[in-house]
């Protein structure tokens, strides 16, 4: 039976490596499914990343190791993650779209804003897709500057600067 009952995901840290697959999987389900409503194929493409999955997989863990990297787990399954650079920016906010609209993210952020407010900074910053600008405006961000010339791979993906007080 599909559910849409509010799932409460234990947040824990990105371990390097076991979470680097899952985790890139993630990333690609959640554009080619979810963002993939509100961007063209073309879009979707340049933002996954055309092409199969890196051989070697070390820069994207290395990415996420230098972030602070939070995973959401609900039953020992990666359903998300998020991470906090830091200067402030959210550079990472996706979820399994298995998962999608049952809280994942709002339980990510609330976590990521409280490592932020213990590290002093005053203020989160994004650049979120179209698909994100809804949840992100549900959890206390703001549009700061519409970005409709956001180039990625050479293709248009506008995206939109947002902003929370902490
Ligand atoms: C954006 C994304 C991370 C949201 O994850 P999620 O787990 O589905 O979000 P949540 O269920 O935690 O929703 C958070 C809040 O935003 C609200 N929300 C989410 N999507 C919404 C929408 N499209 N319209 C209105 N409100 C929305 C929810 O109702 C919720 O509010 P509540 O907690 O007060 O009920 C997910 O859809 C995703 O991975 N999108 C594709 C990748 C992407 O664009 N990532 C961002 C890169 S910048």
């Amino acid at each position: 039976m599909v559910t849409t009952a509010r799932l409460h995901p234990d947040i824990r840290g990105y371990r390097s490596p076991d979470d680097q697959d899952k985790t890139f999987e993630i990333f690609q389900a959640a554009i080619r499914q979810t963002a993939s409503q509100v961007y063209t194929p073309g879009q979707v493409d340049a933002w996954a990343g055309i092409g199969p999955r890196p051989a070697d997989m070390s820069d994207w863990d290395s990415r996420r190791r230098r972030a602070f990297t939070l995973v959401a787990e609900v039953d020992d399954t990666v359903v998300g993650f998020a991470d906090l650079l830091p200067d402030g920016l959210v550079d990472m906010l996706f979820v399994d779209p298995r998962a999608g609209g049952r809280g994942v993210a709002r339980a990510l952020l609330t976590s990521i804003k409280g490592e932020a407010r213990a590290r002093g900074i005053p203020e989160l910053r994004t650049l979120a897709s179209r698909s994100a600008q809804p949840a992100f405006e549900r959890l206390g961000f703001t549009i700061t500057a519409e970005r409709p010339d956001n180039t990625v791979r050479g293709v248009v993906v506008p995206n939109a600067e947002m902003r929370c007080v902490l």
